[in-house]
Protein backbone atom coordinates (compact mmCIF):
# COMPACT_ATOMS: atom_id res chain seq x y z
CA UNK A 1 0.00 0.00 0.00
CA UNK A 2 1.33 3.21 -0.64
CA UNK A 3 0.70 6.44 0.92
CA UNK A 4 1.76 9.62 -0.17
CA UNK A 5 1.98 13.07 1.91
CA UNK A 6 1.76 16.65 0.68
CA UNK A 7 3.08 19.38 2.33
CA UNK A 8 1.82 22.85 1.46
CA UNK A 9 3.51 24.79 4.37
CA UNK A 10 6.62 26.80 2.51
CA UNK A 11 8.33 25.65 5.64
CA UNK A 12 10.14 22.85 5.35
CA UNK A 13 10.70 22.09 8.93
CA UNK A 14 7.89 23.89 10.88
CA UNK A 15 4.85 22.30 12.81
CA UNK A 16 2.82 21.58 9.72
CA UNK A 17 6.00 18.86 8.44
CA UNK A 18 6.72 17.50 11.76
CA UNK A 19 2.72 16.30 11.84
CA UNK A 20 2.83 15.04 8.67
CA UNK A 21 5.93 13.36 8.87
CA UNK A 22 4.36 11.52 12.06
CA UNK A 23 1.15 10.71 10.26
CA UNK A 24 3.22 8.51 7.51
CA UNK A 25 5.32 7.42 10.24
CA UNK A 26 2.15 5.96 11.74
CA UNK A 27 1.13 4.84 8.36
CA UNK A 28 4.37 3.06 7.63
CA UNK A 29 4.00 1.64 11.39
CA UNK A 30 1.12 -0.42 9.96
CA UNK A 31 2.50 -1.53 6.57
CA UNK A 32 2.10 1.10 4.24
CA UNK A 33 5.16 2.60 1.72
CA UNK A 34 5.06 6.29 2.43
CA UNK A 35 6.42 9.11 0.22
CA UNK A 36 6.56 12.93 1.51
CA UNK A 37 6.11 15.65 -1.23
CA UNK A 38 7.09 19.06 -0.20
CA UNK A 39 4.71 20.86 -2.75
CA UNK A 40 7.59 24.06 -2.10
CA UNK A 41 10.54 22.04 -3.99
CA UNK A 42 8.29 21.38 -7.49
CA UNK A 43 7.67 23.56 -10.17
CA UNK A 44 4.08 23.70 -10.35
CA UNK A 45 2.56 26.58 -12.60
CA UNK A 46 -0.43 28.51 -12.04
CA UNK A 47 -3.79 27.28 -13.52
CA UNK A 48 -4.87 29.07 -16.65
CA UNK A 49 -7.90 28.76 -16.64
CA UNK A 50 -7.91 27.06 -20.23
CA UNK A 51 -9.56 23.62 -19.15
CA UNK A 52 -8.67 22.06 -21.95
CA UNK A 53 -7.14 19.50 -19.25
CA UNK A 54 -10.94 19.03 -18.16
CA UNK A 55 -12.58 18.29 -21.64
CA UNK A 56 -9.82 16.10 -22.78
CA UNK A 57 -10.26 12.74 -23.77
CA UNK A 58 -12.39 11.26 -20.80
CA UNK A 59 -10.45 7.80 -21.88
CA UNK A 60 -7.72 9.18 -20.32
CA UNK A 61 -7.11 8.82 -16.34
CA UNK A 62 -5.66 11.96 -16.70
CA UNK A 63 -6.53 14.80 -18.75
CA UNK A 64 -3.54 17.05 -20.66
CA UNK A 65 -2.51 19.98 -19.42
CA UNK A 66 -0.70 22.83 -22.03
CA UNK A 67 1.54 23.62 -18.99
CA UNK A 68 5.13 21.70 -18.99
CA UNK A 69 6.13 21.54 -15.26
CA UNK A 70 6.14 18.66 -12.32
CA UNK A 71 2.08 18.35 -12.71
CA UNK A 72 2.38 15.77 -14.75
CA UNK A 73 4.32 13.59 -12.69
CA UNK A 74 2.99 14.50 -9.52
CA UNK A 75 -0.68 13.48 -11.41
CA UNK A 76 0.52 9.93 -12.16
CA UNK A 77 1.65 9.29 -8.62
CA UNK A 78 -1.28 10.45 -7.10
CA UNK A 79 -3.50 8.36 -9.28
CA UNK A 80 -1.36 4.92 -8.39
CA UNK A 81 -1.68 5.86 -4.37
CA UNK A 82 -4.17 4.18 -2.53
CA UNK A 83 -3.96 6.84 0.57
CA UNK A 84 -3.31 10.31 0.64
CA UNK A 85 -2.17 13.65 3.69
CA UNK A 86 -3.06 16.60 2.76
CA UNK A 87 -1.34 18.93 5.45
CA UNK A 88 -1.27 22.83 5.45
CA UNK A 89 -1.43 25.88 7.53
CA UNK A 90 -4.12 28.05 7.48
CA UNK A 91 -2.97 31.16 5.78
CA UNK A 92 -5.64 34.00 5.74
CA UNK A 93 -8.54 31.94 6.88
CA UNK A 94 -7.69 29.31 3.62
CA UNK A 95 -5.20 26.69 2.64
CA UNK A 96 -1.97 28.29 1.53
CA UNK A 97 -1.41 29.25 -1.99
CA UNK A 98 0.90 26.74 -2.18
CA UNK A 99 -1.32 23.62 -1.40
CA UNK A 100 -4.08 25.59 -3.19
CA UNK A 101 -2.40 25.57 -7.01
CA UNK A 102 -1.74 22.22 -6.33
CA UNK A 103 -5.48 21.57 -5.95
CA UNK A 104 -6.29 23.65 -9.04
CA UNK A 105 -3.87 21.51 -11.04
CA UNK A 106 -5.75 18.85 -9.88
CA UNK A 107 -8.56 19.70 -12.10
CA UNK A 108 -7.00 17.47 -14.37
CA UNK A 109 -8.50 14.42 -12.77
CA UNK A 110 -11.79 14.79 -13.64
CA UNK A 111 -13.57 15.12 -16.83
CA UNK A 112 -16.33 17.67 -18.17
CA UNK A 113 -17.71 17.67 -21.39
CA UNK A 114 -17.14 20.76 -23.28
CA UNK A 115 -21.09 21.01 -23.99
CA UNK A 116 -21.55 20.40 -20.09
CA UNK A 117 -24.11 23.61 -18.49
CA UNK A 118 -24.08 23.61 -14.99
CA UNK A 119 -22.61 20.55 -14.02
CA UNK A 120 -19.53 19.44 -11.45
CA UNK A 121 -16.68 17.36 -13.25
CA UNK A 122 -16.61 13.75 -12.54
CA UNK A 123 -13.55 11.53 -11.64
CA UNK A 124 -11.76 10.20 -14.17
CA UNK A 125 -10.70 7.62 -12.24
CA UNK A 126 -13.28 7.25 -9.16
CA UNK A 127 -11.62 5.31 -6.52
CA UNK A 128 -15.11 3.95 -5.06
CA UNK A 129 -14.22 4.77 -1.67
CA UNK A 130 -11.47 2.17 -1.58
CA UNK A 131 -8.91 5.06 -1.11
CA UNK A 132 -8.45 6.42 2.42
CA UNK A 133 -6.99 10.46 3.15
CA UNK A 134 -6.48 12.43 5.98
CA UNK A 135 -6.04 16.08 6.26
CA UNK A 136 -4.37 18.41 8.95
CA UNK A 137 -4.23 21.43 9.29
CA UNK A 138 -2.62 23.92 11.36
CA UNK A 139 -2.75 27.85 12.61
CA UNK A 140 -2.10 30.27 15.21
CA UNK A 141 -5.40 30.41 16.27
CA UNK A 142 -6.40 28.16 19.46
CA UNK A 143 -7.99 25.06 18.77
CA UNK A 144 -11.30 26.80 20.07
CA UNK A 145 -11.30 28.15 16.02
CA UNK A 146 -11.15 24.79 14.55
CA UNK A 147 -14.92 25.87 13.09
CA UNK A 148 -13.83 29.36 11.57
CA UNK A 149 -10.09 28.16 10.65
CA UNK A 150 -9.90 24.65 9.88
CA UNK A 151 -13.29 24.16 8.39
CA UNK A 152 -12.66 26.21 5.36
CA UNK A 153 -9.33 24.58 4.79
CA UNK A 154 -10.73 20.95 5.23
CA UNK A 155 -13.54 21.80 2.77
CA UNK A 156 -11.55 23.02 -0.02
CA UNK A 157 -9.48 20.07 0.19
CA UNK A 158 -11.98 17.47 1.18
CA UNK A 159 -14.17 18.52 -2.04
CA UNK A 160 -11.41 17.24 -3.91
CA UNK A 161 -11.26 13.51 -1.77
CA UNK A 162 -15.55 13.62 -2.62
CA UNK A 163 -15.57 13.95 -6.20
CA UNK A 164 -12.52 11.49 -6.67
CA UNK A 165 -14.89 9.25 -3.68
CA UNK A 166 -11.91 9.01 -1.44
CA UNK A 167 -12.94 8.15 1.94
CA UNK A 168 -11.79 11.06 4.68
CA UNK A 169 -10.79 8.81 7.34
CA UNK A 170 -9.00 12.03 10.12
CA UNK A 171 -9.39 15.60 9.84
CA UNK A 172 -6.72 17.46 12.50
CA UNK A 173 -7.02 20.98 13.67
CA UNK A 174 -3.85 21.92 15.40
CA UNK A 175 -4.45 25.76 16.96
CA UNK A 176 -1.98 27.59 18.36
CA UNK A 177 1.03 26.12 16.72
CA UNK A 178 3.55 28.99 17.12
CA UNK A 179 5.63 29.12 20.84
CA UNK A 180 3.26 25.85 21.51
CA UNK A 181 5.23 24.10 24.61
CA UNK A 182 7.21 21.32 23.21
CA UNK A 183 5.39 18.45 25.22
CA UNK A 184 2.12 20.10 24.06
CA UNK A 185 3.25 19.29 20.77
CA UNK A 186 4.49 16.05 21.21
CA UNK A 187 0.99 15.00 21.83
CA UNK A 188 -0.51 16.20 18.89
CA UNK A 189 2.18 14.30 17.53
CA UNK A 190 0.83 11.21 18.55
CA UNK A 191 -2.69 11.96 17.69
CA UNK A 192 -1.04 12.56 14.35
CA UNK A 193 0.66 9.52 14.19
CA UNK A 194 -2.78 7.65 15.42
CA UNK A 195 -4.31 8.98 12.31
CA UNK A 196 -1.77 7.57 10.00
CA UNK A 197 -2.37 4.22 11.60
CA UNK A 198 -6.06 4.46 11.14
CA UNK A 199 -5.57 5.54 7.13
CA UNK A 200 -4.35 2.23 6.49
CA UNK A 201 -6.51 0.17 9.02
CA UNK A 202 -9.31 1.73 7.10
CA UNK A 203 -8.29 1.73 3.42
CA UNK A 204 -7.67 -2.55 4.61
CA UNK A 205 -10.65 -2.47 5.60
CA UNK A 206 -12.79 -0.65 2.56
CA UNK A 207 -10.61 -3.58 0.24
CA UNK A 208 -11.90 -6.82 2.02
C1 LIG B 1 0.66 34.84 5.69
C2 LIG B 1 0.18 34.13 6.91
C3 LIG B 1 -1.18 34.12 7.19
C4 LIG B 1 -1.65 33.43 8.32
N1 LIG B 1 -2.99 33.42 8.57
C5 LIG B 1 -3.46 32.71 9.61
C6 LIG B 1 -4.87 32.65 9.87
O1 LIG B 1 -5.69 33.18 9.14
N2 LIG B 1 -5.28 31.92 10.95
C7 LIG B 1 -4.40 31.28 11.77
O2 LIG B 1 -4.85 30.62 12.71
N3 LIG B 1 -3.06 31.33 11.55
C8 LIG B 1 -2.57 32.02 10.50
N4 LIG B 1 -1.23 32.05 10.25
C9 LIG B 1 -0.31 31.26 11.10
C10 LIG B 1 0.07 29.94 10.43
O3 LIG B 1 -1.07 29.14 10.23
C11 LIG B 1 1.11 29.19 11.27
O4 LIG B 1 2.26 29.98 11.32
C12 LIG B 1 1.40 27.86 10.63
O5 LIG B 1 0.30 26.99 10.83
C13 LIG B 1 2.62 27.22 11.19
O6 LIG B 1 2.91 26.08 10.41
P1 LIG B 1 4.39 25.90 9.82
O7 LIG B 1 5.29 25.76 11.02
O8 LIG B 1 4.35 24.68 9.02
O9 LIG B 1 4.71 27.11 9.02
C14 LIG B 1 -0.74 32.75 9.17
C15 LIG B 1 0.64 32.79 8.87
C16 LIG B 1 1.09 33.46 7.76
C17 LIG B 1 2.58 33.45 7.45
Amino acid sequence: MNIIGYLGSPRRKGKCSRLLDKTLEGAASAGAAVKRVDLIRQNIQHCMGCCKCMHDDPSREIGRCPLKDDMAALLEDYIRADGYVFASPVYDGSVTSLMKKFLERKLALSYRPQEAYATIGEARCPAEFKKGAVMIVTGNCGEEYRELMGDPCFEIMEAHFMIEQVSTTDKLYVGGVENMPEEVLVEKEKAAFDAGVRLVAEIEKSRQ
